[in-house]
């Protein structure tokens, strides 16, 4: 996004593990923000975002550590709003000329309540009028500021931080000791919509205009040349094609790839909407036979998800290099994979699971890319969507792995046992659409278990497989918890399976957390 169209809010991070909490409230109140890592921060980077205000993020050091993080001193110079957030405020302070302190009785970790001091500070209107006179907010801080710089008053104050509430309001200067953006700050979003309206912001940043605007940029950037989209079926790959073909219309090839590995009706679904409805350009790459050929015989996780990952770049490039002048590709990419994240370890994290995904291929295939959701989080890739008239049955859908039913189907995939996932599969979504559940969870599917059980069924004995139900709740699928049915909503689901599904004669549900268990079971 051009920074100049709008009004700018520029975030500094600091390091906090929230930083991207700040800017999810930011949004929610039209402002557009950009989080940018303290490092990349210098004064030129600020006058070419020319943003009308700044936040300081929090962040792991201390600003009593010699080389701690800081930012430009000449920020401060610069004439517009800045609203510091624990490690935030701390920085304002030791930069102004005020005094931060570490050391025993400065930390203060979990719930805690301001109360206001005397003075009426606009930041914190519709602040204490609940009849307890205080605020709770979440605090999460080593070190506390021991003097004020200059200029600067305290509003509030908690048992654990004298200073929980700083404003040098001639400035618009405002530094807080806890973490407004947080859920357990419940009144949190009132400091920011203050903060942006003394900012003068006018919540300009919409989806409607949003809409107008990428669709302008796309038709820039592509002229007359083709775009080619690996279509998934997921909301994100849905939203960019939409948007793409809004811009571009027929210069724009999507490229569905089936993998054989497909929920019960999917390929029809998913082609049928954005090929008869939406009048897309859609290639429906029927690639079964060779992905299941190559995965034959193969347990091993990690294994699988590499042949997979790896056909099907082979897969989208044998028909990419059938269609005439493809320069482009797009990717639905989010803003948050696109944030530099500040890492204080400097190690390599450990390879859970390599994730199936198209990033190799602009490289391989020299193609440009088109990432015209770069700038979105998830909810506003979905609100953008609605725009476009996408469904709200797609718009809601639960993510689907990359490598599909694979990693579902622990050991050894068979045709058969796809088959049988599928059927229950499609009984228990549909179980939780009646009991109108779909929404509530972040992700449910089953897995179908490599060992066989012993039933009885009418008179007779069984001899089929087993398998686990699976529903999680999550915020971005990093951490997860169980979604707790009912027993009678699992009994009546069980029961479903078992009698609508042959080859099935065992339900489980699996009660794991994220971690210690991901998601996926492979
Ligand atoms: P895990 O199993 O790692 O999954 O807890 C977290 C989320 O990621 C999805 N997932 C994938 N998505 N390609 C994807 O596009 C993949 O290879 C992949 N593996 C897992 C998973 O469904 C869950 O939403």
């Amino acid at each position: 996004m051009d920074s100049t169209s709008h009004d700018t809010l520029l975030i500094i991070d600091f390091g906090s593990q929230v930083t991207q909490l700040i800017a999810r409230r930011l949004r929610e109140l039209n402002v557009y923000c950009e989080i940018h890592p303290y490092q990349t921060v210098t004064m030129e980077h600020v006058r070419a975002i020319a943003p009308k205000a700044i936040v300081f993020s929090g962040g792991p050091d201390s600003v009593t550590r010699e080389g701690s993080p800081r930012a430009p001193q000449e920020i401060f110079e610069y004439g517009v709003p800045i609203l510091g957030i624990c490690y935030g405020q701390q920085v304002m302070m030791q930069q102004l000329g005020g005094r931060v302190v570490s050391g025993e009785g400065t930390a203060e970790f979990g719930r805690a309540y301001v109360q206001p001091s005397d003075a009426r500070l606009d930041l914190l209107q519709g602040w204490f009028l609940d009849g307890t006179g205080r605020e709770q907010v979440w605090m999460s801080h080593g070190d506390h500021v021991d003097a004020l710089a200059p200029g600067f008053e305290v509003f509030g104050t908690s048992p654990g931080a004298p200073f929980a509430i700083t404003a040098d309001p001639a400035r618009q200067f405002y530094a807080v000791q806890f973490h407004p953006e947080v859920h357990h700050t419940p009144n949190g979003a009132t400091l920011y919509e203050n903060f942006v309206r003394l900012a003068g912001f006018k919540g300009d940043w919409t989806m409607g205009a949003y809409r107008e605007e990428a669709v302008a940029r796309i038709r820039d950037q592509i002229g007359d040349s083709h775009v080619i989209c690996a279509l998934s079926g997921g909301v994100d790959s849905s939203v960019a094609a939409a948007l793409i073909h809004e811009a571009v219309g027929d210069q724009l090839t999507c490229v569905f790839v089936d993998h054989g590995l497909l929920r019960l009706n999917e390929a029809e679904e998913v082609v049928g909407m954005f090929r008869d409805h939406m009048n897309l350009q859609v290639i429906h790459a029927q690639e079964q036979e060779l992905f299941l050929g190559k995965l034959d015989g193969v347990s091993d996780p990690e294994t699988k998800r590499k042949i997979i990952g790896g056909l099907f770049i082979d897969v989208f490039q044998k028909y990419a290099d059938g269609i005439d002048g493809a320069e482009f590709l797009a990717q639905g990419t989010l803003y948050p994979d696109v944030i530099e994240s500040v890492s204080f370890s400097g190690g390599p994290s450990v390879t859970i699971k390599s994730h199936h995904n198209v990033g190799g291929l602009p490289e391989k295939m020299g193609l440009k890319l088109v990432e015209p959701l770069r700038e979105l989080f998830k909810d506003e890739v979905r609100a953008l969507g609605r725009e476009l008239g996408l469904p709200a049955s797609f718009i809601g859908r639960h993510p689907f792995p990359g490598p599909g039913l694979a990693i579902r189907c622990p050991g050894e995939i068979t045709r058969q046992k796809l088959d049988i996932l599928r059927k229950a599969d499609a009984v228990y979504i549909d179980q939780i659409r009646r009991h109108g559940l779909y929404d509530e969870i972040w992700q449910a599917f089953v897995a179908i278990l490599p060992v066989r059980t012993v039933g009885v069924m009418g008179d007779g004995r069984t001899y089929d497989y087993a398998c686990a139900l699976r529903a999680v709740t999550s915020v971005d699928g990093m951490t997860a918890d169980y979604y707790p049915f009912s027993h009678d909503f699992l009994g009546e689901t069980a029961t479903r399976i078992i009698n609508e599904v042959k080859g099935i004669n065992r339900v489980t549900y699996d009660i794991t957390s994220k971690p210690p268990g991901t998601i996926e079971w492979e």
